[in-house]
């Protein structure tokens, strides 16, 4: 497996696959793999000739306030879980190689609407972190596939909406979420969960699940039945952010019977975590 921090050297690389027309399927990460991560690697590794990975915890989708420097760096290991999943190429760049000219000074891209609620209203500035850092990955690796997690469902669906919206000749798929035994999505940050609050973790995805069924029996509103499930994460402990649904594709108020999604969004102690179920 290869190793390149520096772009220049990545594109030189992609530039002499292509040109023996190889296809590329990509997994961007920020490390600290877990079995979520590796199950999108095999994905990818179906899909195309090459398979690329990058490690970047990039520093624009954090808040101030937020775990930049805390956050979990494990680059030994992810090395070898990488060419262990049959990794052709990983990229580790710094941050002076993908913004030499300091964060403020970057152009950004925003993708209007499907960004405006949830983690787009409880973390501004996030979303455009995360599809900047993405479409700069992009020109650089120049995919012909990426695939990303359901995990972030909203930060899938916001990426697909850009490689449309911009007319990139990119394939976006999706990997389910990889779960632990009972139930709570695996996560990095997980970890930083104490004893008590990741036995009461797993109750966000139990509530999704519990809120699903009682939306498919139609017996009461779907806003009433995500106000109580926030009711009772509140009681277990949760500082809920949100627990809401919406139209699956574009994230916008449900109108009629469209296929829908509950999003949700808590935290426990310090840790955020967020989870999601798809509704039919
Ligand atoms: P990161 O949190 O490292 O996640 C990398 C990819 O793994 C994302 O597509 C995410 O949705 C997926 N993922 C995380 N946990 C998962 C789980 N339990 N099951 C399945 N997939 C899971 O998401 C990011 O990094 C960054 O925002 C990034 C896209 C790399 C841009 O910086």
């Amino acid at each position: 497996m290869l190793q390149v921090h520096n772009h220049n050297e990545l594109s030189a690389q992609v530039h002499e696959w292509k040109r023996q027309g190889l296809t590329i399927a990509f997994v961007p990460t920020m490390g600290n793999l877990h079995e979520g991560h590796l199950s999108l690697l095999r994905l990818g590794r179906e899909q195309a000739d090459k398979l690329v990975s990058s490690i970047f915890v990039n520093p624009l989708q954090f808040a101030p306030h937020e775990d930049l420097d805390n956050y979990p760096r494990t680059l030994e290991q992810d090395c070898k879980a990488l060419m262990e999943h049959d990794c052709d190429l990983v990229y580790l760049p710094t941050d002076r190689d993908l913004y030499p000219q300091g964060l403020q000074q970057t152009t950004t891209v925003h993708v209007p609407d499907i960004t405006e609620d949830f983690e787009g209203r409880f973390r501004p500035g996030h979303l455009d972190g995360v599809s900047t850092i993405v479409l700069k990955l992009f020109n650089l690796v120049q995919p012909n596939v990426a695939v990303f997690g359901k995990k972030d469902y909203q930060q899938w669906r916001m990426i697909e909406k850009m490689v449309q919206d911009l007319n990139l000749p990119i394939d976006v798929i999706a990997g389910e979420t990889v779960r632990d035994p009972d139930g709570l999505a695996m996560s990095s940050r997980n970890q930083f969960l104490s004893v008590t609050e990741r036995k009461t973790a797993n109750q966000l995805q139990s509530l999704l699940v519990q809120a699903r069924e009682k939306i498919r029996n139609g017996e009461v509103s779907a806003e009433s039945i995500c106000q109580q499930a926030a009711q009772q994460l509140q009681r277990r402990g949760f500082e809920v952010d949100y627990f809401d649904f919406c139209n699956r594709d574009t994230l916008a108020p449900l109108q009629g019977k469209s296929p829908a999604v509950l999003l949700a969004a808590a935290r426990l102690g310090n840790t955020r975590l967020i989870d999601n179920i798809e509704v039919d």
